[in-house]
């Protein structure tokens, strides 16, 4: 089937089919860029202000310009959304430094700017109902994790070695502390019943999902706990879980080889999820 979805690229609407990139352009050569996902639920976007908040973060981190203000790449988002009929998906946003020779140092004229949309159900993934498995990797990563860069090759890797073992995301590991996941984010519940999970920093992306379940969580008398913990920890948890914007709140029940609590999604892992989505669709 050819695909019929409708991309913005360089000022236009066009088919994604039809975005002609530069190879000299710099996301290419060098990684130089950043990138956004932003959940879309009934049509709708989800946490849009703090995805957007956060491009424009990542964009100042490398000093790139924004070549558009972030209210009309919004509107540019839901224009796609509609455009593509999409009900249940993602919008990808990447903003590279442009195209120019190659040179470190190049400074193209304009950056690169290109949106998508992905279909998706998250509502329906297997995870959602049996729990999610996670393996435990080295986090070999750079140093400026909170930087949504498109240099993702230490995830990518991350996440075939999951693959392979059958498992759905790999937790990163760094001085025996859980970092976070290759694409989301890392949390447990202890046995006293404490949510607890790292603190932003340079070591982590600041998960938008991570910040919206941690104020649910606490409005719903949730005890939390913002520091690192152990990969021995994780294993003794009670639950354990994953945040992010293209699977929501997922439960985790093993890590490794090890079962985490019965096996089964644990109830506050199923309770931020429920709340999550109430607040996705504007009920909560
Ligand atoms: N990843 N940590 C990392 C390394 C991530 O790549 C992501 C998101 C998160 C969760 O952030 P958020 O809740 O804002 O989605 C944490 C996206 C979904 C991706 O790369 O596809």
């Amino acid at each position: 089937m050819t695909d019929t979805r409708t991309a913005w690229f360089d000022g236009n609407f066009q088919p994604l089919a039809d975005v002609r990139l530069s190879p000299m352009d710099r996301g290419f050569l060098f990684a130089d860029g950043i990138y956004e996902v932003t959940a879309v639920l009934d049509g709708k976007l989800v946490d849009s202000a703090s995805h957007l908040a956060r491009l424009e973060r990542s964009a100042a981190a490398l000093e790139i310009k924004l070549p558009l203000t972030i209210a009309e790449i919004e509107q540019i988002e839901l224009e796609l959304v509609a455009r593509n009929g999409l009900t249940r998906g993602t919008v990808y946003i990447q903003l590279t430094r442009g195209a120019a020779e190659r040179d470190f140092v190049a400074e193209p004229d304009k950056p690169t700017l290109l949106l998508f949309t992905q279909a998706a159900d998250m509502l329906a993934s297997p995870a959602v109902k049996n729990g999610a498995r996670v393996i435990t990797m080295p986090d070999i990563r750079w140093g400026r994790r909170d930087i949504k860069s498109v240099m993702l090759l230490a995830q990518v890797l991350a996440k075939r070695a999951a693959k392979e073992a059958g498992a759905q995301e790999a937790w990163l590991v760094q001085d025996g502390y859980v970092t976070e996941g290759a694409s989301s984010t890392a949390l447990i519940v202890t046995a006293d019943g404490t949510l607890v999970t790292r603190p932003n920093s340079n070591a982590i992306l600041p998960g938008c999902t991570r910040a919206a379940v941690l104020a649910l969580a606490e409005r719903d008398g949730v005890r939390l706990e913002e520091r690192a913990f152990t990969v021995d920890e994780a294993l003794a948890a009670r639950e354990a879980m994953l945040t992010s914007a293209s699977t929501f709140v997922i439960s985790i029940v093993q890590i490794d080889d090890q079962q985490i609590g019965d096996g089964r999604p644990g109830p506050i892992a199923l309770r931020l999820r429920e709340l999550y989505l109430e607040m996705a669709r504007g009920t909560n």
